[in-house]
């Protein structure tokens, strides 16, 4: 079809549904949906060109664009434009976000009304709802098994209330991101349940067989995600007498995107969400979206067609909205999320940059930077005009994916370092201060990832149990660190609710039979405002974490460089312990300095003129606010243990 005649179908089709329109927005929506519509075609027919049912699921998602742009409302399409400029909006520097569990945060979403002032107060204004809709609360993995994706869990509140914090939200300057669980749905989903009690359409949404002869194939090659919980990727439904896929929990049923009917379901669903007002979308795990046998079912290059087709149809209806892919998987294949070939920048526009996460983990642990340096060859590839979430932690696990090159590299023994790691973190270390413990342990693979909160982990859970104040000092410091570099280095930093006031890990997820299996609700607190109060007692701990992490957020808000431009360079410290960069732009740059080591260290004052600032004389770190005198290239710029440093020139 070529553009014309598709403008002209369109417009039709709409003119069909006898909705009033405002004439010039239809057309800004015909225009773009025009542009669209061929690639769009193109995509569904590469995966749904042999499926019987794909003309009549093509037509219907022709009509839930048409429905999606017409129930858009008047300020969110004034939004859309507004969003619009030369860079993307999500690349710009002053947004900072935080992830928050509504019912553990605060109680429900009206709640969260009140305490919108309290994030503004810390400087967020881009926050992540942990997963809100319907969820089995006995078998729920943190809302991420839903059984209604348009109905608010009732103990948060409804749509309504949803739909009314959002409003609230933009009319201060926020922005919100909300979460689509497109893998998979809770076995109580009303199509699982439909599918277990035989109904066939329902049947074919999941992968679903009367034998173990197709489950075991899978199994060969399929990693287990919770081996110790959960392990295998196929759970027996007694209902029906068929195998489930369930590569998650075993209430947690994979959707068969093989099948284009549960394609145009799930886009129906992410439209009902752009059309909330959400401002990014979070898409979960995509990277298990499609299945094949032989393969590890993961990062298929049919997940990314998937990716493509749902940018595509976005792009179209909601432009505003933009997409994070949560791909927490090796480093090179995270950056495929972004697209590639002809499609670089136009599938997902955001993702975690878990690869920089857990090399931070690595970084603190070993005091040494080189494996951090290692992968940066490879991250540095992130195209331009889209951006990370970065991050220190989240509500999942830490996971040291990164590759074995990187640690070879860095002049270590892969499966030794990563041995390291793991004791460290989980305290068996001798003389190691973090207080986590092991997640997912599989003990054919001896593979294994880290649960724990940010101030567990720097040590502190471990400096107060041994009352030794110089040792708290120094778990601040690493936090501080840690986020320091997390909301320097690009893309939008979000924080972990609790990190803010150095939550400890809670232990008492062990009672609730519907959380003991999984550790990593001992890094998801339970907020008791009484302690969050404290943060406004000088010299408490918890004001000495918030108050700084409020300053770092202020001088990032303050420097548009810290903006993400792919404008990050690294510098040669030639020094193991201590990671630097330069933020820049056409007139001036800032450099950052980590030192991720226990001890004092030096760098030859020579790392400015590395930097392209060669007749500096003096300088400013804005962390400190002390001014310094410029040393000669041989002597030295010492920087204390976990100090850090953000110069300017003046
Ligand atoms: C994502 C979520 C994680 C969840 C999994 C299954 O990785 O972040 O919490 O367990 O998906 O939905
Ligand atoms: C995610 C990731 C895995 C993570 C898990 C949830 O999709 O692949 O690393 O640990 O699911 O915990």
């Amino acid at each position: 079809m070529y553009q014309e005649s598709i403008y002209q179908f369109l417009s039709q089709k709409i003119n069909d549904r006898k909705i009033p329109f405002n004439e010039e927005e239809c057309i800004s929506f015909l225009m773009r949906v025009s542009s669209n519509f061929d690639v769009i075609h193109q995509l569904y027919l590469s995966l749904y060109h042999n499926h019987p049912k794909r003309g009549d699921c093509f037509e219907a998602l022709t009509e839930i664009l048409i429905e999606g742009f017409q129930k858009r409302s008047q300020a969110l399409r004034q939004l859309d434009i507004q969003k619009k400029g030369v860079t993307p909006w999500f690349t710009r520097s002053d947004l900072v976000g935080m992830s928050l569990y509504v019912d553990r945060f605060c109680m429900n979403l009206s709640d969260l009304r009140q305490k919108l002032e309290y994030l503004l107060d810390l400087g967020v204004n881009f926050v992540h709802l942990m997963p809100l809709m319907q969820s089995p609360q006995e078998a729920s993995d943190g809302g991420y098994a839903v059984s209604d994706f348009r109905k608010v869990e009732s103990r948060f509140g409804t749509i309504e209330q949803l739909e009314a914090l959002i409003g609230e939200m933009h009319s201060k300057g926020m922005y919100l991101m909300l979460d689509i669980v497109l893998n998979h749905t809770s076995d109580q989903h009303e199509w699982a349940r439909r599918a277990s009690a035989g109904e066939q359409q329902f049947v074919e949404y999941f992968y679903m067989y009367d034998d173990r002869e197709i489950p075991n194939d899978f199994e060969k090659t399929m990693p287990d995600i919770f081996p110790d919980s959960s392990p295998g990727s196929f759970t027996f439904d007694a209902q029906s007498g068929k195998w489930v896929m369930s590569v998650f929990n075993s209430y947690q049923w994979d959707l068969n995107f093989t099948n284009p009917e549960v394609f145009v379901r799930m886009m129906e669903h992410i439209l009902f969400y752009a059309n909330l007002g959400v401002d990014v979308l979070r898409i979960d795990a995509p990277a298990f979206i499609w299945k094949k046998i032989g393969t590890t079912c993961q990062n298929l290059p049919e997940a990314h067609t998937i990716l493509q087709l749902i940018k595509h149809c976005v792009q179209s209806v909601a432009p505003g909205l933009a997409l994070l892919g949560e791909a927490i998987v090796a480093p090179a294949e995270i950056l495929k999320y972004f697209g590639t070939g002809s499609f670089v920048g136009r599938e997902c526009d955001l993702a975690y940059n878990a690869t920089q996460m857990a090399l931070q983990w690595d970084a603190l642990a070993t005091g040494d930077v080189r494996v951090m340096m290692a992968a940066q060859k490879e991250l540095l590839k992130k195209p331009f005009g889209t951006t990370w979430i970065t991050y220190t932690r989240c509500h999942d696990d830490i996971g040291l994916g990164y590759d074995d090159t990187m640690i070879q590299e860095a002049g270590f023994q892969p499966a030794r370092h990563r041995e390291f790691l793991k004791e460290y973190y989980s305290g068996k270390f001798p003389g190691s201060p973090a207080r986590g413990a092991l997640f997912g342990v599989n003990p054919k693979t001896n593979d294994a990832r880290i649960s724990g909160t940010l101030a567990s982990l720097c040590g502190l859970e471990f400096a107060l149990e041994k009352n030794r104040p110089e040792e708290v000092d120094l778990s601040i410091n690493k936090i501080i660190l840690m986020q320091a570099q997390s909301l320097f280095i690009g893309g939008i930093p979000v924080l972990f609710y609790g990190d803010e006031c150095g939550y400890l890990n809670a232990y008492s997820y062990q009672k609730d039979p519907a959380k003991n299996y999984d550790n990593r609700w001992m890094h998801r607190p339970e907020i008791n405002w009484e302690k969050n109060q404290i943060r406004k007692k000088k010299g408490s701990i918890e004001h000495r974490i918030f108050t700084q992490t409020q300053k770092l957020i202020r001088i990032r808000k303050a420097n548009s460089i810290f903006s993400d431009t792919s404008n990050l360079a690294w510098l040669p410290c030639h020094n193991i312990h201590v990671a630097g960069f330069k933020r820049y732009d056409a007139s001036e740059s800032i450099i950052c300095l980590f030192n991720f080591s226990a001890n004092k260290t030096g760098l030859t004052w020579f790392v400015l003129k590395d930097a392209g600032w060669p007749e500096q004389t003096k300088i400013r770190d804005v962390w400190s606010g002390l001014e310094t005198e410029v040393g000669k290239d041989d002597q030295h710029l010492v920087l204390n243990p976990y100090q850090f440093i953000i110069f300017v020139k003046i």
